[in-house]
């Protein structure tokens, strides 16, 4: 998912510490993934933008020999036929249909299971999560993914909620540092970023007694 300027950063930091002006300072790199699942995520980009920011359009790209891995080894090692399947459902011979005008593709209900809401997600995934959640086997097994860090926020909030104890929220304190700048990012402003990585400017969590 690395931006392509990233391996350009590489590239040129490789060559001026090892003084050497050949590719990579003359290093070989081992990269390793999976183009379709792996493009680069462009915040507020178009899909052109992503494609752009993907390592194959770059000039370094003619430099990569590309070397396929061609055996499932979950499948091979753990005998895991419902892994073979999901597999074969997710590659099937290595093209998803996709709809030429919306641009969308449709899951079969042998893939995976649909549910209506939020809610409805929330209920399977942690299912009677009141009692299960001092469990850390129970909860180590289970994930909800969202595309959209808002999203992740309220189903988190949510399925939170379904836990008994006191919400507590604790705030973040945002401060611009040049005094200079104070009327051009208000205080409001800073409050409402949302940055990869940091927790939300309101963070809600539950007190809880572990047993
Ligand atoms: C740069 O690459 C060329 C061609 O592969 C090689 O002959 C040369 O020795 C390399 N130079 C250095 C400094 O590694
Ligand atoms: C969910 O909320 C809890 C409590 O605020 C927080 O510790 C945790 O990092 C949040 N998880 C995600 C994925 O945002």
């Amino acid at each position: 998912m690395a931006h392509k300027k990233s391996l350009e950063a590489l590239k040129l930091t490789l060559k001026d510490l090892r003084r050497n002006n050949n590719i990579s300072g003359g290093l070989m790199i081992l990269l390793a993934g999976d183009f379709r699942q792996t493009l680069p995520a462009i915040p507020r980009g178009t899909p052109a933008d992503e494609l752009n920011a993907c390592l194959k359009a770059l000039p370094l790209w003619n430099n990569v020999k590309t070397l396929s891995l061609t055996t499932n080894m979950r499948v091979q090692l753990q005998n895991d036929q419902s892994a073979a399947q999901f597999f074969k459902q997710l590659f099937g011979n290595g093209k998803v249909l996709v709809d030429a005008t919306s641009g969308l593709t449709t899951l079969t209900n042998d893939f995976c299971r649909f549910v209506d809401s939020q809610l409805a997600l929330i209920e399977n995934v942690f299912p009677n999560i009141i009692e299960n959640y001092q469990n850390y086997a129970w909860l180590s097994q289970r994930a909800i993914l969202a595309a959209k860090n808002n999203v992740v926020h309220a189903l988190n909030f949510t399925t939170q909620s379904k836990i008994a104890g006191d919400l507590v929220t604790y705030k973040s304190v945002d401060s611009i540092t040049n005094p200079d700048d104070v009327v051009n990012y208000p205080t409001e402003f800073l409050n409402s970023l949302e940055l990869p990585g940091f927790p939300p400017h309101n963070c809600n969590s539950k007190l809880v007694q572990l047993l």
